[in-house]
């Protein structure tokens, strides 16, 4: 398992590495932008998604080259939502993957323009990667409806702005549009470059819904109970923005015994990709996302 996701980390890292290369080559007096999109794009973090990306493409029979540039892009837009999330108006928070916070570092301009920056990139990226017009269409559907308003966006607007009451039913709707939509795109959009067939994508969709309230309930623990070191972003986040999370409005053992409940019906989904070992390495991840500290 390790050594396999250190040969998808560091294909992603090369992938990525490509990507801004060329985007250095078009431009010469917006440094500041290239170089602060950069800055968080290159701090590393789990790259969860992109990893996703390739290996959903891998259990269904593509080749993880033909599934780089949608990786890449996802994580992109990934690290978008990030910086805009960690904005001085959102979350403000001045720690992220183990350094300042891209406003931090740069200035709240710089950061806003990073963030817009990487989501348009993306889907740039997309159009120049691998693959027919009509697989690139599909992904770009994907991803814009995963980042938009019926997705992550939105997701993100509700957690920020509403006001009105919340319940347990309320949190885990909101945690499927901010942290579900995403991880859904990544995989479901390693099934588009591999050519999957409607039963695939179901169950990668089926799959990553219910790890992504996994992946945020363990995520809300964590701002309670994580290591800041470990975590390289503050903990104690959500209760200073005055935030209820699953965990504070559930507990801490609750939380974790819904999340591990979650983490079952994923695995369970990924029985699609065949039982006898060829989605060991995504059974294998799926549980190691239900322990991490990080
Ligand atoms: C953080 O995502 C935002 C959430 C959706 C909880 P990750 O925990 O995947 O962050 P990185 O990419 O590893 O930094
Ligand atoms: C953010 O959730 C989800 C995004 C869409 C970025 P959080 O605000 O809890 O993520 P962290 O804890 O800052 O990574
Ligand atoms: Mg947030
Ligand atoms: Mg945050
Ligand atoms: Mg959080």
């Amino acid at each position: 398992m390790k050594e396999r996701l250190n040969e998808l980390a560091k294909l992603i890292e090369w992938g990525l590495e490509r990507c801004l290369e060329y985007a250095e080559k078009d431009i010469s007096r917006q440094d500041v932008l290239t170089e602060s999109m950069w800055y968080s794009l290159s701090a590393g973090g789990k790259r969860i998604r992109p990893v996703l990306t390739l290996e959903f493409c891998a259990v269904c029979g593509g080749s993880t080259e033909n599934a780089l540039a949608a990786a890449c892009a996802v994580e992109m837009v990934h690290t978008f939502s990030l910086i805009h999330d960690d904005l001085p108006c959102m979350d403000n928070d001045d720690m992220r993957r183990g350094k300042p916070s891209c406003h931090a570092a740069y200035g709240e301009a710089a950061a806003l323009l990073a963030g817009d920056g990487l989501l348009n990139f993306a889907y740039e990226v997309i159009c120049r990667g691998a693959g027919t017009a009509e697989t690139k269409v599909a992904l770009i559907e994907e991803l814009s409806r995963a980042a938009g308003v019926s997705g992550m966006m939105g997701g993100q607007v509700i957690d920020t702005l509403w006001t009105g009451n919340i319940t347990e039913e309320g949190l885990l709707e909101m945690y499927g549009l901010k942290t579900g939509a995403m991880l859904r795109a990544a995989c479901k959009m390693g099934c588009i470059a591999a050519n999957a067939g409607t039963d695939k994508l179901a169950a990668a969709d089926e799959y990553a819904k219910n790890l992504g309230l996994a992946f945020q309930i363990i995520d809300d623990i964590l701002d309670i109970t994580g290591d800041e070191k470990l975590l390289g972003k503050p903990v104690g986040s959500d209760r200073k923005c005055g935030k209820v999370t699953y965990a504070s409005l559930c507990g801490i053992q609750k939380s974790r015994e819904t999340a591990k409940r979650f983490t079952k019906q994923a695995l369970a989904a990924l029985d699609e990709f065949g039982s006898f070992g060829d989605a060991d390495f995504l059974r294998d991840l799926t549980e190691k996302m239900l322990v991490r500290e990080y």
